[in-house]
């Protein structure tokens, strides 16, 4: 079966970043087409329909085309915590995210928010995730049990704490290099799935458990390995007391062999000079999680940081505020006014997108619209509501017409999204 879409067809051939909004590509009358789950040719609408006769045509009219987006830092069993009110950062992980975590050493738990969350992200059009899940094994089977059913491309593993959480969340050294070993050799690399090595943050892990975590990785060095980094100023005095020994946070994981390529750490926003040049040094990747960052009261990311290293953007659900891409890249670019950068709507769309999947190693399957990628699209109504419409009514270029979306915009934007090539 052959299937082509049609619409307005957003894609990019360089990071807007380094090249400007001309790295971006906009068919205003274009189409996609798919075989298999792959794209295997993007363009104007009348060429391709005359090279494809027989495909079966889905005609989006004037909606927008795009890559899915991609959420490169989520915790789905916070889902059902999400917008609970809090302090700080270490008082809401203790007054909602670990009661709410205990829940998953039930698996029949586990599977109901797990398809929950699934369901909201694809509502929400995103396509692909990278997330934390809780200590249990059974988390981890609930995540990719229903990723697998939905033939996402998804990334997640065990979070792993031995110390500094209740007792019924913590796990040792030993428990938590055989739990992830057995996961992982389980499920990294079925059908979309990849294990990520999941030490939750410095605060919650001895150095032993650290060190185990980098054996392991050592042993399975094409995973991705996920972790926090410097996100609260509270959180980073507490490092510092917990590691005396070590120069600075980022250190407590560069000590353990935990940074390197593949090495994703959430937040960063209280970074200081070494820490940046060893990230960019290292070629460690970094995810930007504005609603979260707010939300919490962590900080303000340093977007010129997407100039050197690999630059995620994501959710953080549920210490972000909202499942929407849209919404975060609407919190990115407010974050970034407030350090005196105006984002352009294409730095929005590319780190939601291409942006998330560089900083997962997987720019060369999924973000993208190009022959060869992954078959996972979003298509927006950029007229989902009255709002929206009459801020986009003299919009005279693709980007004044998609900018009120990204700031205005929610899962009501979303008319439909394609995963490994099948509509939903
Ligand atoms: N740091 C360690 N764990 C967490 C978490 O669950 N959420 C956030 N935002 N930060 C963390
Ligand atoms: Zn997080």
């Amino acid at each position: 079966m052959t299937d082509l879409l049609l619409g307005q067809v957003l894609s990019f051939a360089g990071d807007p970043f380094t090249q400007g909004p001309d790295a971006a590509r906009h068919e205003s009358h274009g189409a996609v087409v798919i075989e298999n789950g792959k794209i295997v040719a993007a363009g104007p609408a009348e060429t391709l329909r005359s090279q494809y006769p027989h495909a079966r045509v889905t005609d989006y009219g004037r909606c927008l085309i795009s890559a899915g987006f991609i959420d490169a830092h989520v915790h789905y069993p916070q889902t059902a915590i999400i917008a609970s009110w809090g302090k700080r950062l270490i008082d809401w992980l203790n007054s909602y995210t670990f009661p709410e975590e205990m829940r998953f050493a039930n698996r029949a738990y586990a599977d109901d928010v797990a398809n929950r969350y699934f369901d909201l992200a694809r509502a929400h059009g995103t396509t692909s995730m990278c997330s934390y899940t809780t200590i249990h094994p059974e988390s981890v089977e609930a995540f990719f049990t229903a990723a697998q059913t939905r033939g996402l491309r998804a990334f997640a593993g065990k979070t792993c704490m031995d110390r500094n959480a209740p007792e019924a969340l913590r796990d040792t050294p030993q428990s938590a290099y055989d739990d992830s070993k057995r996961l992982l050799q389980k499920w990294h690399g079925v059908d979309r799935l990849s294990y990520v090595i999941t030490p939750r943050f410095s605060p919650t892990s001895t150095p032993e458990q650290l060190a185990a975590l980098g054996q392991l990785w050592k042993e399975h060095p094409d995973c991705l390995m996920q972790t926090h980094l410097s996100e609260q100023t509270d959180e980073i005095a507490w490092v510092k007391d917990l590691f005396p020994q070590s120069r600075d946070y980022l250190d407590t994981y560069e000590s353990q062999g935990l940074l390197r390529p593949g090495a994703v750490y959430g937040h960063a926003i209280h970074l200081t000079p070494r820490e940046k040049d060893r990230l960019n040094e290292a070629g460690a990747s970094v995810v930007h999680c504005p609603t979260s960052n707010t939300f919490i009261g962590s900080g303000l990311f340093d977007m010129s940081l997407a100039h050197a290293l690999r630059v995620g953007l994501a959710t953080d659900t549920g210490g972000g505020s909202s499942f929407s891409m849209l919404r975060t890249m609407a919190a990115a670019y407010e974050v970034a006014q407030l350090r005196g950068q105006a984002l352009h709507p294409s730095q929005l769309w590319w780190l939601a997108t291409i942006g998330s999947a560089r900083a997962l190693h997987a720019e060369h399957q999924i973000g993208n619209i190009a022959q060869g990628m992954e078959a996972d699209l979003t298509i927006l109504d950029l007229q989902s509501t009255p709002a929206i419409a009459q801020a986009t009514r003299r919009a005279e270029t693709i980007w004044q017409a998609i900018f009120p979306t990204i700031m205005l915009g929610d899962d009501r934007a979303i008319r439909a999204t394609w995963i490994n090539g099948k509509p939903g």
